[in-house]
């Protein structure tokens, strides 16, 4: 039986399933998007990410790797979660060398990793004890969701539900977990307007900062704060990704689509500092000048100039590149737009 079959045949039996239990298995399962045999983080896959772009990503990571084993000194190590291909891994560890253990839920991935970084550890879980850096990029917005919408008289739920064989979304009363953090994180949403209900990723964060003794958690993603994702309400921000272009309706094609929305950052910094943690919430391209990018900018600017006006066209060529993928990482309506919380203690 397919997934998608699969999934029905347990909404015909059991009734109607959450929108997060949906999105766990058309992302998760073994048949789903990242569940499978393909590798899906990479460069020719439906989404581009800032490792993907450019091995500098995870070099000017590296800083802030540096910066944080200089304050809490040893023992100390590096777990980077949602480790995808190891394009922030291997270029970071190039630059400072710690014990590093790579998260990874997709078997695909997990694969990928032990091949290009066979020195460390490649799990499927977080390690219990963490003292050092933990980054996850683009993971929080893989992570299940619920979906709600604003009715008159309050919140509801979305669930998927079936409509003769076609998979549909339907009314649900929300569940008390979903509507309290509605309450807390939805921010004042106009009747008609849709939220996706992060729960997972406000576990994960709270479950970081829980095992973690000393350190910082280095979340980057797309999203904004509640307030600031209002505008997009009306239609809500869930979506999947194909070839790089918006794909097919969520429900349309489970297993073969990446399913995301925008991450909701009131949830995830107020949990991280209920957790204990000192939250900084900034966007990427502020956060990668910080750690050097820009002065890296300039000075890649000024040996493309130098190499063009010595006639060195290979050299220029080699430099163009590497300027256009700095420009990538720090365009400013582009990824330099995501936003990067840094949760410390
Ligand atoms: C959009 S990809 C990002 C990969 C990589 N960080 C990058 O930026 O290229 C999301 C990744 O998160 C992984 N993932 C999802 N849930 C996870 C979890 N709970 N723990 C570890 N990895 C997870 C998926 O398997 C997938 O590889």
């Amino acid at each position: 039986m397919s997934l998608e079959e699969r999934i029905k045949a347990e909404i015909a039996s059991g009734g109607p399933i959450p929108f997060e239990r949906f999105m766990g298995l058309a992302l998760y399962d073994a048949d789903g998007y990242f569940g499978g045999e393909s590798l899906r983080s990479v460069r020719s896959g439906d989404f581009l990410t800032s490792p993907e772009v450019s091995p500098l990503f995870g070099e000017t990571l590296a800083r802030w790797v540096i910066t944080e084993w200089e304050r809490i000194g040893d023992p100390f190590q590096l777990v980077e979660v949602a480790a995808g291909s190891g394009s922030l891994l291997a270029p970071l560890l190039r630059v400072v060398e710690v014990p590093a253990i790579a998260v990874e839920v997709s078997p695909a991935a997990r694969r990928a990793l032990s091949e290009r970084l066979p020195h460390i550890d490649v799990v499927s879980t977080l390690p219990d004890d963490i003292r050092g850096v933990v980054v996850a990029n683009e993971l929080a917005d893989n992570l299940p969701m619920a979906l709600a919408q604003r009715a008159e008289a309050g919140w509801r739920e979305r669930w998927v539900g079936l409509d003769g064989d076609r998979l549909e979304l339907v009314d649900a009363s929300p569940r008390p977990e979903a509507l309290d953090w509605l309450t807390a994180y939805a921010g004042d949403v106009p009747t008609g307007g849709w939220v996706e209900v992060q729960l997972e990723a406000t576990r994960w964060v709270e479950q970081v900062l829980s095992r973690m003794s000393a350190g910082s958690l280095v979340l980057i993603d797309y999203g904004d704060t509640a307030e600031n994702l209002l505008p997009r309400r009306a239609d809500g921000t869930l979506r999947t990704y194909r070839a790089h272009h918006l794909g097919p309706h969520p429900l349309d094609e489970p297993g073969a689509t990446d399913i995301t929305a925008d991450v909701n950052f009131t949830a995830l910094t107020a949990t991280a500092r209920a957790g204990g943690a000192v939250v900084d919430l900034m966007r990427q391209d502020v956060f990668l000048a910080e750690l050097g990018l820009r002065d890296r900018l300039t000075e890649v600017r000024h040996a493309e100039l130098a190499a063009t006006r010595a006639g060195d066209s290979d050299e220029r060529l080699r430099l163009r590149s590497l300027r256009t993928e700095i420009e990538t990482l720090l365009h400013p309506r582009g990824l330099g737009d995501f936003r990067v919380m840094v949760a410390r203690r």
